[in-house]
């Protein structure tokens, strides 16, 4: 309740000068009388912590005084959705002084309205309160606003973070003890997410990759149906969220519970290369440059191993790596599992010589994500283009071998501090020899 309080009072310093009124997101329909599973919008629930459907909030600066606007509930409501807490349960839930009902919210605008001449209104409010209101509205300068608060996590939303982490780093643990050869993926994605919803986690940050074998090299492979073999790996992103703040968790383990030699060679270049840039997360860095590091390092990996050719400068400038590994090293984490940057003032040119989407100079209370990976990706691998282009850098004969292989990803969230180490919010074994122990065979 006051973690809040407190995002709303820093957002009214950041707005001083105008009445600030967010809506809060609406049931959306899926077909006749059904509904989809309803999920606050992320900047209502970093302001009120409200997770029901159709409420609004007004944030008065000058009066420090903020509003919840409650819907007002029928006894049609009352008989099919059963009991939503009303004001007096509002006040104490989520700390409010004032809750009203939404129907009373213009007259509560144009009554907030005297001594403003400016407004922050979110689009979805302001079609509500187009009637009402005779201020100059700022939506842009609301949305920079929250994205340059969102993007530093304080003490409050880290526990939140953290208690994501913990249950969903859980559900990955007892997949790893429960995935065997002959089971479909979606059984071991069931045990995730039963053992997130045994927790009271009911949402999901993103919709589940479980992938065995080949399918890992499916980047954003969703089927998971496939039947997992004996000798293949199984690579499973996947992460809750609690409060509407998520985790984002990826673990490749053997599904047999013993790495192959040729496993294990691609995962140690993964695993090391993820934990160098987990240590060089520090404030001041350049998310970029994290990125290229981690090129450089997954570059000299599949050197050794034969896999790429030639010096380590070409290799991550010329794009060769690229083909093994064609994602970026990390991204934001919060409300949205691809979270806000910080808004316009903290992007950034790109000071490095390859194509980067997340370019931000770290802070403490950052959140992001360290997730290298290796792929053997037949549409690239087998794309007449690419090996014409790369065939200096490339064994494509050697690559080949790979095609059954799938790919290793590892990824943790990673909390960028003031001082000291980065901590890791993530708690699933990593090591292979922990990662064999958690698999339990
Ligand atoms: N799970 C989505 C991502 O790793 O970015
Ligand atoms: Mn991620
Ligand atoms: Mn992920």
């Amino acid at each position: 309740m006051e973690h809040y309080g407190d995002v709303r009072e820093a957002l009214a310093r950041r707005l001083p000068d105008g009445l600030i009124v967010l809506a809060g997101g609406v049931p959306v329909p899926r077909n006749f009388d059904v509904e989809f599973v309803f999920r606050q919008k992320s900047d209502f629930l970093y302001l009120t912590g409200v997770e029901e459907p159709g409420s609004y909030l007004l944030i008065d600066p000058r009066r420090s005084r903020s509003t919840l606007f409650i819907p007002r509930v029928d006894t049609h409501h009352k008989v099919w959705l059963g009991h939503v807490p009303g004001p007096g349960e509002c006040r104490k839930l989520y700390g409010f002084s004032d809750v009203l009902y939404h129907d009373q919210l213009e007259q509560a605008v144009k009554k907030a309205s005297a001594g403003y001449r400016k407004a922050y209104i979110e689009p979805a409010a302001y079609r509500k309160l187009r009637g009402a209101v005779r201020m100059a509205n700022a939506p842009g300068a609301l949305r920079d606003a929250l994205e340059e608060l969102r993007a530093c996590k304080t003490p409050g939303e880290l526990a939140l973070m953290k208690r994501a982490s913990m249950v969903s780093g859980a559900g990955h643990r007892e997949a790893m003890r429960q995935a065997r050869s002959g089971m479909r993926e979606y059984e071991v994605q069931a045990v995730f997410e039963a053992e997130c919803l045994r927790a009271g986690l009911r949402h999901l940050g993103y919709p589940s990759i479980v992938a065995a074998g080949a399918n890992a090299a499916v980047l954003h492979y969703h089927r998971n149906d496939a039947l997992l073999k004996d000798g293949e790996l199984l690579l499973m992103d996947a992460g809750a969220e609690f409060r509407g703040y998520a985790a984002d968790i990826t673990r490749t383990f053997p599904i047999n519970g013993r790495f192959t030699r040729r496993q294990r060679d691609i995962y140690s270049i993964v695993l090391e290369t993820q934990k160098k840039c987990i240590e060089n997360s520090r404030p001041g860095v350049i998310s970029a440059d994290l990125h290229v590091q981690s090129m450089r390092l997954i570059a000299e990996g599949l050197r050794g191993l034969g896999l790429l050719k030639g010096e380590l400068d070409g290799l991550v400038e010329g794009g060769a790596v690229r083909l093994f590994y064609p994602h970026g090293l990390t991204h934001m984490l919060g409300l949205d599992v691809h979270d806000v940057t910080g808004g316009r003032k903290r992007r950034m040119p790109n000071p490095t010589k390859v194509p980067v989407r997340f370019v931000a100079k770290l802070e403490p209370g950052f959140v992001i994500t360290m997730e290298p990976g290796i792929y053997f990706i037949e549409a690239l691998l087998n794309d007449p283009k690419l090996r014409r282009k790369y065939r200096h850098a490339i064994d494509f004969a050697k690559a080949e071998k790979f095609l059954d292989f799938g790919g290793v990803r590892i990824e943790d969230d990673i909390v960028i501090r003031e001082s000291g180490a980065p901590l890791n919010l993530t708690d699933v074994p990593k090591e292979i020899a922990d990662v064999e122990e958690a698999c339990g065979r």
